[in-house]
């Protein structure tokens, strides 16, 4: 079964939210270019230090670090079936990624990426109720994880749409598959801050990791996705098509 998630965000829903072309300093990719593949692989590393910071004007925020308000997200499939609800969660390291491979094919307008992410670490408040593997969890509190080397595979699907006379990218679909190598964790107040069982559970779940990232893996690409979804939302939506790529 799939997992479900809301995440709540602004501007996201709404195309168009500013409308803006990519800064000077930005590269850019014509869409005539026989090379575009190899220029978007360079212009992705280029971006790096401006997105790590965030470029407000066409709407991309701080990545590093990368904050969420407010998302909840379940999954329910046999190894894993939880409900989690995480505010003011955090994510450090995001900016530091390495572009394998990067594929555009503009009659398609569909958009592939291999990248590799050194290892992240996560801070949430959060609230939690199921069971991951055999182990289960029942607690709110803060949490602490980190997780990787992470592998990811992201496939952006679109199509264009005119607003005003001026064509945009609308993202319709995003599939994230990853591959996180290994991880840890530490949740705090489980159990109504029954020490023993908090300490216990903590204990299997890092025991565990291998299989317990693996488990919930569903879920994490699931927020990717939405997370993704929500950057694309908002940098497309805020620069027409065509200032991404030139003619
Ligand atoms: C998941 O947990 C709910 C109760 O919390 C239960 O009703 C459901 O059958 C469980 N699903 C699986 C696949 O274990
Ligand atoms: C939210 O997280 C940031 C760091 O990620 C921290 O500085 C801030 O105090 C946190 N706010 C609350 C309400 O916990
Ligand atoms: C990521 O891919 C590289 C090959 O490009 C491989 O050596 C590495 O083991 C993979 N890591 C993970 C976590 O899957
Ligand atoms: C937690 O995992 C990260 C990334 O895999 C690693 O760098 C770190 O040393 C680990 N910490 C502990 C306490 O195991």
């Amino acid at each position: 079964m799939l997992p479900i998630l809301a995440i709540f965000v602004l501007c996201a829903s709404t195309i168009n939210c500013i409308s803006h072309d990519l800064p000077d300093y930005f590269p850019r990719c014509s869409i005539d270019d026989p090379n575009l593949n190899k220029c978007l692989l360079k212009a992705f590393t280029t971006v790096r230090p401006y997105v790590k910071k965030g470029v407000k004007e066409i709407g991309i925020l701080p990545f590093e670090p990368l904050v969420l308000s407010t998302f909840s997200l379940s999954q329910e499939t046999n190894l894993a079936n939880f409900t989690v609800t995480a505010s003011n969660f955090s994510v450090r390291g995001i900016d530091n990624y390495n572009v394998k491979e990067t594929n555009y094919n503009p009659n398609t307008l569909v958009f592939s990426t291999k990248m590799e992410f050194d290892p992240l670490s996560f801070s949430t408040i959060y609230k939690m109720f199921g069971r991951i593997l055999h182990i289960a969890i029942d607690g709110k509190g803060e949490a602490e994880a980190a997780l990787g080397p992470i592998n990811a595979t992201i496939v952006i699907k679109g199509e264009l749409i005119d607003t005003e006379g001026t064509e945009y990218y609308n993202t319709a679909n995003i599939k994230v598959i990853l591959s996180i190598k290994d991880g840890n964790f530490t949740l705090g107040g489980l159990f109504g801050g029954d020490e023993t069982l908090g300490r216990a559970a903590n204990e299997a779940l890092n025991q565990f990791s291998p299989e317990v990232i693996e488990a919930v893996t569903p879920a994490i690409e699931q927020l990717a996705e939405e997370m993704i979804m929500k950057f694309m939302k908002s940098f497309t939506g805020s620069v027409p098509y065509y200032k991404i790529f030139p003619k």
